[in-house]
Formats: C-alpha cells, sequence, structure tokens
C-alpha cells in the first residue's frame, strides 16, 4: 500500500494532530471524545526512529494532545491508514466487528490503534498486555467484554480465565466447578467463529517509510523553528541547543508529552536515555516516557537484588496504573516531576527515594534534590528559568530500607488518584529501630507534602504498634486539610492517610519478621488482609443463548448472532457521523455562551468586543428569537434571567471554531444573584419548589395494613444522577438550500420529528420545508432528545439568518455542562412487614431533582411510580412522586427512564426489611416476590412465570449458595478485606407510555435489479436497531441481508416518527417493515407464482412491467396501552422483561477499593432477534448500571457549578471494572404474541441489574461492620464510592481522624 506522504509547510504552533487529521487531512476515522486525553476515541500510533540505536518505536498517542510541530520525521498511523474495505481490512478490524465489539461504534477506531500499536511491539500479546493496552480507551455501549473478546484471539494463551478466584478455573468442568444447567433447548455458546478470522501477519505491516529514515541519518540536525501567530515552537536537536533556547526563552515551557501543558506549546525537549550506575542507582533521562521508565525499572528489578530495588519496585506499582497506555507514551519523566500535579503518583516516590535532578543550563550543570522544597516550588530548590531538567537520579535503596506506593481512586486504573502516598523507612538494623523515615502524600495539599516533622518525631523508635499510633496521630497533626478543602471528600483523605501508614507499618512488620523471626511478632492474622491490594485480573466469560430452529431456513437470519451491519465500517473509522461530514462551502461554527450563575437577573449583555474579533459574523441572543424562543415547556435562549450555571445565554457565528470560541469568551454579561438557590432536592421540597402536583398511585389499604403488621420500618436512600458520557457530543449542521426556503438538519439526535418540529417553529415555516437527516449516533442513552432540538433549533436560525451553512458540535465540558443527565433521586420508605419477611404495607415517596426546566422529568416521575414495584407484590402500597424545580441544568432522559432510581428505592428497602428480620435479603426478596398470576398496583395483569424461573436459573448458575458459604468462611478468615454477594430480582414493564406514542412506520423500495431499500423511524445509537431491521426484511422478502439497504433515517422518507428510546424501537419499526414486506409480497405473489424459481430482479422488472408499484410503506399503529391516573389503574405496558443478577464483589476495608469478582445475568428475552444484539445491549447496560451505582459521580459546587466536566472528573467503567468472570444466559424463549417475533425490547432493562454490585458492596460492608461490632443501622447512598466504603466501614482509623462540625465551613461540593 502506498503511504501518504503529508508536507506541511505552515504548521500552526497550536494546531493539534486530532483537528489537523480531522479537518487538514479529511481523515476522520480519529474521533473527538474528549480532547483531554482521557477517553481515547482519538489514538493514533506514532512511529519515531532514533538513528543511534537504529531502533524505530512505535507508540499509541491521543491525537488530541499531540502538537503537530512535534511529529516532524514521525510517522503517524491512523486507522484508516491500516485496512478500508477499499483495500484490505485488518485482522483488528475484522475481528473487533465480528466479536460484536462495536455497537455505536464512536470508541472503536480508538480502540483498533490501541490494539494495533500493541500488536506492532508485540504480535502475540498477554492477556496482561492486552488489558493494559486498552486501559486508556473508554466505551460508554458494550460493556468491554466483546472487545476483549476479539482482542483474546490474537493471545497466545488458550482461552482459560487463568483466575482461580474462586478456587476453580474455567477449564474445569461447568461454570465454577458447578455443572451446567440442564437445558431442554440447545443452546449456543459462540457469537462468531474464529476460524473465518484473517490470520495477523506481522510482515504484511506497514513499514516505517525509508525516506523518514534516511531523513533521520543523512539529514543535517539543526533547530526547526515554527512560527504562528501567538506562539513560536523550536524543536532544538541537541541539548546545547535546547539549553541555548531556554536561556533566550527562559519562560518558555518544554513540551515533551504535552499531557500537562496543554495547548501551550514552547520548545520541544528532546529525549535521552537510561543509565545504570552500579554504585549510585539509576539514572533516567528527564524525556524518558512513562512507559520507558516502567520498562527499564521491570527490567532492572528483575536484574537486581531486591534489596536494591525498593524504589523502583514501588515506582513500577504506581506506573501500572497512572493513566491509559496512550498517556503513559506520550508523558515524559521530567514532565511529570516538573508539572508538580498535587496528584502526581510518581513524584511523592522520588521524594522518598531521596532522588536528585541533574540540572543544566547555559552555565554548567547542578544537583538539586527532589524534596519537599522542591515540590513546593522553592525558589531556593527551584530550577532557574533558564535551566532544564536533563535526568534524575534514583538511588538503589540499601539494606533494612524499605519504600512503598499506595494510591486510591476512584477508578482503579486510568484515574488520578484521591490519595497517594511514598513511605520509606531505613532500620538501623535487624532490631527494627528507625533510623531514616520519609512520608509524602498526594491529593492532601495544594502540592505533593511532607510528614516531615512527623517522620522525624519517629526517629529511634522501635517498629511496633505504639509507634504506627503515635506516627498516626501526628501525621493527622502535621497534615491538616481544612474541610472545605478542594476536591471535597475530606474524611475519607485524612482516613487514607492514616489507613495508608497502617498498610505499610504491616508491610514492613511482614518483612522485618520474615529477615529476622527471633526479633519480631508474627503479623497477627487478623491483620494479613489488609496487605494485598485488589488487582484486577483476566476476564472471562460464558454466553448461552438458543439457537434456532434447525429446520429454520439458512438464508433467514432471524434468531442468529448477525453483526452489526456497520460493524466494518465503524473499525475501519469509514462510518461516517455527524462532524465527519465535509465542511459545506462558507460553513459557520456556531457556540454557545452559558451562564456562570445559577440563579441570577441578566444586568446586562455586552457583545461589543466579541462582535469586534475577526471572524465573528453574529451573535444571537433572546432579542433575536422573540416570539419564537420557546417551545412547550422549553425556552431557547436566556431573557432576562438565568436558572442554572450552563443556560444558554447566546450564540456565537463566526467563520471558524477557533474564532467563535475566542469571541464567546469575550461576551460580558453582569449578573445580580437571585434568591433563593435551590440545588438540592431537600432544598426544593422546603421551598415546595415543585413541577405540577404530586403523582400518586394507590393499591388495597396502607394505613389500615400498617395496624397489622408485626414491623414497620422507615429510611430513605439518596441517589445521585449520571451523566450520558455518549461518546459522540452533541453534535448538528444546518444547511439552508437556498431555495424556496428548505433547510437540511443533520444532527445526532434520537428523535428527528421532534428537530423538525422545533426547527420549522423557530423559523416560523411549515414542516415540509424542514428536513432532518440523521446516518447514526455515536451514543445517546436519552441524551439527544430535548437539548438536542433546542439547540438544533437556534443553529437553524443562525443558518437560516445568515443563509449559509452552520456547523455546532460541543466540547466534551460544554456538553457536560449543559445538557444534564439522569435525575438524581431521593426515596423516602415506610414499610410494614412480618417477621418472616413478608412486606404487607409500603408507603413511598419519589423526589427527583429535575432541574431548571421540566424537560421529560414529570414522565421519568410516572414511570418511576409504576415501575418501582420492581418484582414484588406489595399487596398494600402508597406511591407519590415530585419533579422538584432546582437551579441545576435540566435533567432529561436516561436509559431506564426512572426504573433505576424508582427500583434502587425499593431494593435498599427490602434489604432493610431483612436486616431488621435477620434474613438473608434473597430470602425476603423471593417471599415477596409475584406469584405465577397475580396484578400490579396499576392492575395490570401479570404472568411471573419467568421471573421466578429466571431467579432460580440465576441461583442455581451462580452456584448462590455454595458461594454465599465461601463468601462467609473468606469474611471470616479476613478482617480487613470482605466479600460481598447478592442476587436482585428484575421486572422491566416495557411500552412508550400510550397507543399514539408507539405508532411506528416504514418505507422499502424494490428496485429493478432486485434491490431492496428500507427506511423507517428508527434512530441507529448503536443498539443495532438497523441490523434487526434488516433481518427482518431478510426473512419477511426470502432474500439475503446482502441485497438490503438502510441509509438514514429522514423526516423525509418516514414523516412523524416517534423518539428512538423505550427499547422498542426494534418492535415497533420492525413490525412497520414486516407490514411493508407483506403488502410488497401480496401485491408480487402472483408474479412469483407464475414464476417460482425466477429472481429478485427478474420478479421485479415483471412487476415494472405489469405497473405494479415496487414502493410499501408500513405501519404500527401501536400497542393498546394506557393508564389513568385519576384511578390509579390501566395496561401501561405491553409486556414485562424479567431477568436476575448474582455478583460477587471484594472490598478493602482500609481504601474502599472494591472489585468485581463474578456476575452471572439470566434474562428472559422473548425470542431474540439477534442474540449477539441482544446480549451486547444486556452487557452494556449492565455496566453502565454498574458504573451509575458505584463509580459515576457528579460534583456540584455549593454556588451550583459542575466540577466534573470529562473524563478526567467523571469516571464511567472502564475495562478494569468489567466483572473478572461474566456469564450471561437467555431463558428458553417464550411466546409473546403481540410482539415482532415474540422477541422483546432489552435495551434499557439490564441497566437495573447493575445495582447487584451496589447490594454486594452493601453485603461486604456489612459483614465488615458486624465483624467490628456496629450495631447502627447502615444508610448508604448511590453512587457507592470508595469513599462510602471506606466510611461505612468504621474502625480505628475512622475514629481517629478530626471531623469537623457541620456548618462551621463551606464544603467544596453539595450533594444534590
Ligand atoms: C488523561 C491523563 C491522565 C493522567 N493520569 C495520571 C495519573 O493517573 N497519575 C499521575 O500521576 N499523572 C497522571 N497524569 C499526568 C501526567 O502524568 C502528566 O501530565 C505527565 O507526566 C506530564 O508529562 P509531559 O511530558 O506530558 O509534560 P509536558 O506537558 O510536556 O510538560 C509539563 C511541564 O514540565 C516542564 N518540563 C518538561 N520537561 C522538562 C525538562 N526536561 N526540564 C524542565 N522542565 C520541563 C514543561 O515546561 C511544562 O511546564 C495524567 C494526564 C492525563 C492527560
Ligand atoms: S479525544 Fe483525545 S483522548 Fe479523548
Ligand atoms: S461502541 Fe464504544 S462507545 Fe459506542
Amino acid at each position: 500500500m502506498k503511504i501518504p506522504k503529508v508536507i506541511e509547510k505552515n504548521v500552526a504552533p497550536e494546531t493539534m494532530l486530532l483537528p489537523y487529521l480531522r479537518k487538514n487531512l479529511r481523515l476522520t476515522g480519529t474521533k473527538y471524545g474528549c480532547g483531554g486525553g482521557g477517553c481515547g476515541a482519538c489514538t493514533v500510533m506514532i512511529s519515531r526512529y532514533n538513528p543511534s540505536t537504529k531502533q524505530i518505536r512505535h507508540y499509541p498517542a491521543t491525537a488530541c494532545l499531540t502538537p503537530i510541530c512535534s511529529l516532524y520525521g514521525t510517522a503517524v498511523t491512523t486507522v484508516e491508514g491500516i485496512g478500508s474495505t477499499k483495500t484490505r481490512i485488518h485482522p483488528i478490524q475484522e475481528r473487533i466487528a465480528k466479536c460484536h465489539g462495536t455497537q455505536c461504534g464512536f470508541c472503536t477506531p480508538g480502540m483498533v490503534m490501541s490494539i494495533y500499536a500493541l500488536l506492532r511491539n508485540h504480535p502475540e500479546p498477554t492477556l496482561d498486555q492486552l488489558t493494559d493496552a486498552l486501559g486508556g480507551n473508554l466505551c460508554r455501549c458494550t460493556g468491554y467484554r466483546p472487545i476483549i473478546d476479539a482482542c483474546k484471539t490474537f493471545c497466545k494463551t488458550s482461552s482459560c480465565c487463568q483466575s482461580r478466584e474462586n478456587g476453580v478455573c474455567c477449564l474445569d468442568q461447568g461454570v465454577n466447578g458447578v455443572p451446567e444447567f440442564e437445558e431442554q433447548h440447545k443452546i449456543s455458546l459462540e457469537l462468531f467463529s474464529e476460524k473465518e478470522f484473517l490470520p495477523l501477519d506481522p510482515t504484511q505491516e506497514l513499514i516505517f517509510p525509508p525516506e523518514l529514515m534516511i531523513m533521520a541519518e543523512k539529514q543535517p540536525q539543526k533547530t526547526r523553528v515554527f512560527g504562528g501567530d501567538r506562539v513560536t515552537w523550536i524543536s532544538p536537536v541537541t541539548l546545547t541547543g535546547l539549553v541555548e533556547a531556554k536561556f533566550k526563552y527562559p519562560q518558555a515551557p518544554i513540551v515533551m508529552g504535552n499531557t500537562s501543558v496543554g495547548m501551550y506549546a514552547g520548545i520541544k525537549g528532546m529525549r535521552h536515555h537510561a543509565r545504570l550506575n552500579f554504585i549510585l542507582g539509576l539514572t533516567l533521562g528527564a524525556s524518558l516516557s512513562l512507559a520507558q521508565v516502567k520498562d527499564i525499572l521491570a527490567d532492572v528489578v528483575q536484574k537486581l537484588p531486591e534489596e536494591k530495588t525498593q524504589t523502583f519496585r514501588a515506582l513500577l506499582k504506581h506506573l501500572r496504573t497512572v493513566a491509559g497506555s496512550q498517556i503513559r507514551n506520550m508523558a515524559s519523566l521530567g514532565g511529570h516531576i516538573m508539572s508538580r500535579h498535587l496528584d502526581s503518583d510518581l513524584n511523592p516516590l522520588l521524594a522518598v527515594g531521596n532522588c536528585t535532578l541533574n540540572l543544566l543550563s547555559k552555565e554548567g550543570g547542578r544537583q538539586i534534590p527532589l524534596n519537599d522544597q522542591f515540590l513546593r516550588k522553592c525558589p531556593a530548590n527551584d530550577l532557574k528559568p533558564q535551566e532544564i531538567l536533563v535526568s534524575v537520579n534514583i538511588p538503589y535503596s540499601r539494606k533494612w530500607e524499605f519504600v512503598s506506593a499506595f494510591r486510591q481512586a476512584q477508578r482503579q486504573q486510568n484515574a488520578l488518584a484521591i490519595v497517594n502516598s511514598g513511605m520509606r523507612v531505613l532500620f538501623g538494623d535487624e532490631n527494627g529501630i528507625i533510623k531514616e523515615l520519609s512520608v509524602f502524600y498526594g491529593g492532601v495539599g495544594p502540592t505533593t507534602i511532607c510528614a516531615k516533622n512527623s517522620c522525624q518525631e519517629l526517629i529511634g523508635r522501635p517498629w511496633n504498634e505504639e509507634m504506627l499510633d503515635t506516627a498516626c496521630r501526628l501525621i493527622l497533626d502535621e497534615i491538616r486539610l481544612p474541610g472545605s478543602a478542594p476536591g471535597g471528600k475530606v474524611e475519607f483523605k485524612r482516613t487514607l492517610v492514616v489507613s495508608f501508614l497502617f498498610k505499610f507499618y504491616l508491610e514492613v512488620l511482614q518483612i522485618l519478621k520474615r529477615m529476622n523471626p527471633g526479633h519480631h511478632p508474627r503479623l497477627a492474622d487478623k491483620s494479613k488482609s489488609a496487605l494485598e491490594d485488589l488487582r484486577p485480573r483476566h476476564h472471562w466469560s460464558t454466553l448461552t443463548y438458543h439457537d434456532v430452529d434447525p429446520k429454520q431456513l439458512l438464508q433467514d437470519p432471524i434468531g442468529r448472532p448477525i453483526m452489526h451491519l456497520s460493524g466494518i465500517n465503524h473499525a475501519t473509522g469509514e462510518a461516517i457521523y455527524c462532524d465527519d461530514m465535509p465542511a459545506v462551502d462558507q460553513e459557520l461554527f456556531l457556540t454557545f455562551v452559558t451562564s456562570s450563575r445559577a440563579h441570577a437577573k441578566i444586568v446586562s449583555i455586552d457583545l461589543s468586543e466579541a462582535l469586534s474579533l475577526p471572524g465573528v459574523v453574529d451573535i444571537l441572543t433572546a432579542d433575536h428569537l422573540q416570539g419564537v424562543n420557546s417551545f412547550a415547556t422549553e425556552s431557547f435562549l436566556a431573557t432576562d434571567e438565568v436558572l442554572c450555571v450552563g443556560h444558554l445565554v447566546c450564540a456565537v457565528v463566526a467563520e471558524s471554531e477557533i474564532q467563535a470560541k475566542r469571541a464567546a469568551k469575550r461576551v460580558k454579561i453582569v449578573y445580580k444573584d437571585l434568591e433563593p438557590l435551590i440545588l438540592t432536592i431537600e432544598e426544593a421540597i422546603q421551598h415546595k419548589s415543585f413541577f405540577e402536583s404530586e403523582r400518586k398511585l394507590e393499591y388495597g389499604n396502607v394505613d389500615e395494613t400498617f395496624k397489622m403488621v408485626d414491623q414497620i420500618l422507615e429510611g430513605e436512600i439518596h441517589m445521585g444522577g449520571q451523566e450520558h458520557f455518549y461518546m459522540e457530543t452533541q453534535s448538528m449542521l444546518v444547511i439552508p438550500k437556498g431555495e424556496a426556503q428548505e433547510i437540511d438538519v443533520y444532527v445526532s439526535t434520537q428523535f428527528p420529528k421532534h428537530v423538525q418540529d422545533i426547527v420549522a417553529f423557530i423559523l416560523k415555516r411549515p414542516a415540509n420545508k424542514v428536513m432532518c437527516h440523521v446516518k447514526r449516533v455515536g451514543g445517546a442513552f436519552g441524551g439527544k432528545v430535548v437539548k438536542t432540538s433546542i439547540m438544533a433549533a437556534i443553529t437553524a436560525f443562525a443558518a437560516n439568518k445568515h443563509g449559509r451553512a452552520v456547523r455546532c458540535i460541543l466540547e466534551r465540558g460544554e456538553d457536560m455542562l449543559i445538557t444534564g443527565g439522569r435525575h438524581p433521586y431521593l426515596g423516602k420508605y415506610k414499610a410494614g412487614f412480618m417477621k418472616d419477611g413478608r412486606i404487607l404495607a409500603l408507603d413511598m415517596e419519589h423526589y427527583c431533582n429535575a432541574g431548571s426546566s421540566q424537560d421529560e422529568s414529570l414522565w421519568v416521575v410516572e414511570m418511576g411510580l409504576l415501575k418501582m414495584d420492581n418484582a414484588y407484590k406489595f399487596p398494600n402500597l402508597r406511591c407519590r412522586g415530585w419533579a422538584c424545580r432546582t437551579n441545576l441544568p435540566s435533567n432529561t432522559a436516561f436509559r431506564g427512564f426512572g426504573f433505576p432510581q424508582a427500583g434502587l428505592i425499593t431494593e435498599a428497602c427490602i434489604t432493610e426489611v431483612a436486616a431488621k428480620c435477620g434474613l438473608p435479603p434473597e430470602q425476603v426478596r423471593a417471599i415477596n416476590m409475584y406469584k405465577e398470576v397475580d396484578e400490579t398496583h396499576y392492575k395490570q395483569e401479570i404472568n411471573a412465570k419467568n421471573l421466578i424461573q429466571c431467579w432460580r436459573e440465576c441461583m442455581t448458575k451462580s452456584s448462590y449458595f455454595a458461594r454465599r458459604a465461601a463468601v462467609e468462611r473468606f469474611n471470616a478468615e479476613n478482617y480487613w478485606k470482605k466479600r460481598g454477594l447478592t442476587m436482585v430480582p428484575l421486572k422491566y414493564p416495557v411500552s412508550v407510555g400510550s397507543v399514539v406514542l408507539g405508532q411506528a412506520a416504514a418505507l422499502v423500495h424494490i428496485y429493478l435489479d432486485g434491490s431492496v431499500l428500507v427506511t423507517h423511524g428508527g434512530i441507529e445509537l448503536g443498539q443495532g436497531v438497523h441490523t434487526k431491521m434488516i433481518q427482518v426484511a431478510s426473512r419477511e422478502l426470502k432474500m439475503p441481508m446482502s441485497n438490503i439497504c438502510l441509509r438514514e433515517t429522514s423526516t423525509e422518507t418516514v414523516p412523524n416518527t416517534n423518539a428512538t428510546g423505550g427499547s422498542m424501537t426494534a418492535d415497533l419499526n420492525g413490525l412497520a417493515i414486516k407490514d411493508a414486506c407483506q403488502t410488497l409480497l401480496k401485491r408480487l405473489e402472483p408474479i412469483i407464482s407464475k414464476n417460482p424459481h425466477g429472481t429478485w430482479k427478474d420478479w421485479a422488472e415483471a412487476a415494472f412491467d405489469n405497473s405494479i408499484s415496487l414502493s410499501a410503506i408500513g405501519y404500527f399503529r401501536g400497542f393498546e396501552t394506557n393508564i389513568d391516573w385519576e384511578k390509579g389503574e390501566g395496561h401501561p405496558f405491553e409486556y414485562f422483561v424479567c431477568g436476575a443478577a448474582c455478583s460477587e464483589v471484594e472490598v478493602d476495608c482500609l481504601t474502599g477499593n472494591h472489585k468485581n469478582i463474578r456476575t452471572d445475568i439470566v434474562m428472559d428475552v422473548g425470542y431474540s432477534i439477534n442474540p449477539a444484539i441482544d446480549i451486547g445491549q444486556i452487557e452494556g447496560a449492565f455496566i453502565q448500571g454498574m458504573g451509575l451505582y458505584t463509580i459515576e459521580e457528579l460534583s456540584y459546587s455549593p454556588q451550583g457549578v459542575l466540577y466534573t466536566r470529562g473524563p478526567s472528573q467523571y469516571k464511567i467503567p472502564a475495562i478494569c471494572d468489567v466483572p473478572t468472570e461474566l456469564h450471561v444466559s437467555f431463558l428458553p424463549p417464550s411466546e409473546n404474541s403481540n410482539t415482532l417475533y415474540s422477541s422483546k425490547g432489552v435495551g434499557e432493562s439490564g441497566l437495573f441489574l447493575g445495582c447487584s454490585v451496589f447490594f454486594a458492596i452493601r453485603d461486604a460492608v456489612c459483614a465488615a461492620r458486624q465483624e467490628r461490632g456496629i450495631s447502627e443501622p447502615l444508610m448508604l447512598s448511590s453512587p457507592l464510592t470508595p469513599e462510602k466504603i471506606r466510611m461505612a466501614c468504621e474502625d480505628k482509623f475512622t475514629k481517629m481522624i478530626p471531623r469537623d462540625k457541620p456548618g462551621s465551613y463551606i464544603p467544596w461540593n453539595v450533594p444534590v
């Protein structure tokens, strides 16, 4: 393949590789997901030739942080470069697609490139290398399992789990030694066939361009200077050149990895190497990447005695978790040290290790210690402006010297530490008297800080418990963290400070005992479990679905695990998303200016400076939209009052994105704060700030029953919100056609009709002039409905006003700020129950934080009330719900739509009832479950046969009772680690709420060559709806899928569509397609019967010749569903999806860390149209739910400002969070007469099963509390983060920390 050569004469120093690839080179396979190195969507491979070592280094890098100036002489490989459908696809691209590792596909090119870079260096990687390579890539759809499966096909090792977590390996009989459940039907375990895969042939890979090699060898090395408008980039090629440049421009930063400098380019540093000094230690070049440092250290610790390598080992431990593979390959050691981030993982270790920094300037070289003064940037011990850091000396550790590293983050990998620490002790001799002690912490101050005085005081002490107690007291006294400290989690941080110290104490004690058994006491059995860290292990999974009937025609794809039809296009980067569309002639860019206040009057807006900037075309305010500034319940641009931070105030329209963004910063808005400021649910209740009145359902007689029950309990649970974090941010491109008022809107939306309506409204023209087109959406999860339409309307207004195309693409931070997400909930419950656990009466209140506008909040509340029973029959039930109006960005639809919150509240209540009765929660769940034929609280009949079957099967498949006993054994033997096991049932009612909203339509054309075009009203969000729809058309027309095409969803072809969501898009549109196909078949029947062996081409031509129309619309009027809120009864749901999940976790009681050991999921999906897609939906939803309930935490300031605006602050599950064992199985197919081929929609339901992890953690925490004799009831809120886990596992350390009186300080954040 010819490698394209790029010669760029005008390199702007501020330009990053990502926009350059996407806009200048039109290579749009590399995606924008966050712009900050945190998501991996923009991963490319960079290859560099080193003329001195004659070696080529290939490494993954995030294009969003790579300045193009830094790429001189390198080869950059993008996803387009490794394979394409036009030439040959690469085996990685093929396998990720065929293993069903793509859903929306937006993360896929980044995943492909991370694996590609790995395979270039390790053609047969180990599982460790594999998971490590993908640690920096986020996927919001798949749940990672299929991606891991695809990658595993490249590993040399067998597909064994390599895990004996529960004492048994997967290759032993059955799942965990428990024989497989007896199946009546034939079951399938394979979703893909490895035999079909193209082999990986490393000799076929692109070679490093010889031209670049020759250039590196031969070309005279000279300093390169790239000048820009605002920044100059200088790339010296020798150390002297660098020193000279630094002398000339002392204030210019040295750009190495640029992972900390960000956009501000300066002088490019150079790469130097490692040197081992056999007397002193290791000298590492400052410009080595962290990945190279990791490799060097890994090598050195193999070669040297353990005694000498204590610091190296500690560094290695952290280097395994620092960021993701891309950042580790880009970031330099020098940049890391010099950035002196407060949460740097390496600086605390380098500081305790007595490292020194070798500096160089024109005046010569000198050394400074990397100590607390350097970290505090004390001028006396810092670099002078002209100096550069050349290398770092890391001394060998000495005999009787021990170094350890600790860190705790929100997520185990690729997450900055909340607190980290480096600790070192040197003993005088084997008797364990402290000679030197050094303890540094990160995350607890403005920079890495040292507990210097405490360490000094402890010198001369023996290493015993008394010393530990004193050390904890001294350190807590020395490292004071105020209650209002930035980052919050203050008590957790204080606890970690001493918990880490305890871990260090035990680690060292254990070694001392080993080295001098006579002198030191044996480590108490109780303490041993404090030592080992929880580490993710290799993943393995089993998937069980049911094969199609052997009599089914081979060509009929229904029920078969067909790959997502765009899978290959996702993997090659050829799939086109909204922002991948080429620029239209004279296109403008629109960006929003949003409110910085949560509730304020707009006193004035001064646009003059912004308007005067180059390239600015217009700035729209509410004045421009008079008369059209609101639609239904939503307003567009703020008029005289702002209601939340992130409220849209004006829209800047400019010739380019950079110009628009620059101008937006210059819009001056003067605010006057208004009262009240309502952020939390509690504040809304206090101010009675609600949208409309309460919603209520009542069944039986709650008050009377309360008089008869054995016990009554009252409780509440708070649940935080969730950010959609679709990988493709909100995107739209509006193109006026220039004729007859026609306008085209290309937008990443779930609801094209709404976009059409709202645009027609704002432009005051009929809907038939506005056409909305959606090819595909890079994830939505409910977040691309209402706000998307509003932004599209404003963009359309601008486009229409100027008669030019306008593009609007939100940055990740803007998107998170503006768009809102899942509603935070407060659930209050009063349950009346009997001693045996039967709940006879339940009074429930739901409050959701709706934010500043109504959006879909009332509907969410209603769905929450209708679905709150989950799997249980509460014979007397009253539930009421309110949507709280607050000064937060409006919350909106999100996968599950109220059920994940309502269900959690119910499960929390059940768990508490079980605790009160002294019964296992599973027993109380089972006893309260619906019986086979029953009635819900809104009087809809329910047959709970499948629910009960899922529950029983999950019990069996997960070997629940055997594992419960094992968990109890483990807990009895381990004081500081606890395991928890929980099983949760699921009954997810499915419908879209009414007949009207269930309408669907489709259009099927047959062309004269026999090919077919299908269109329908659903949007491809990654859930595979288009694939399923083609399967439907294929079955109905008895035609191979390859003959059928689906191009886009458009209001032009199928009008008046409903929103895509609510799990039913395939159900509804599939019935419409079936209808259209049957109409066509009926018309063609005489022709086909005349020529039964003809081809579709023959039939189409014959039909044409006989003037028979080859185009048909199909329609489905919607399921007969209804609910009467006055009476509180009806038939609101068409069917129920049932399931159960059993999860096991292990918790580190000292750090709050947890590990997902195993999850078993059993689901009733009816008859699956496509098991691969359905399993993907279930797993993806489960992992998203696990994120919701355990790690995803939004933080707001007391003034209502969202802090968490990107993947660095907001953690969605990454590959490390996938349960080590994941088993998904389906019930045998069951009849479901009304639905499409008896299938059930499973897009949303699996999300709730993520709460099995929440309750498993709770179970583990309860075990810890029980052992510690804590009898107070445990009140836990969601998400159950490391902070909450740690603080609930109360012990002497949590008791030791200082506590601030509530009200005595302003907290950094408020739970909303
Ligand atoms: C997504 C992401 C995740 C991360 N996760 C973690 C994590 O988990 N743990 C962690 O500890 N860190 C983490 N980091 C921070 C990362 O480790 C640092 O950003 C990185 O090490 C900085 O190195 P760099 O080469 O990119 O520095 P640059 O950004 O290139 O430079 C940083 C600073 O160092 C100065 N500098 C660089 N080299 C020299 C030199 N030789 N002499 C003098 N001055 C110099 C520059 O002038 C500049 O001021 C993360 C960063 C990102 C983007
Ligand atoms: S876009 Fe570059 S890492 Fe997210
Ligand atoms: S497929 Fe990974 S983000 Fe959608």
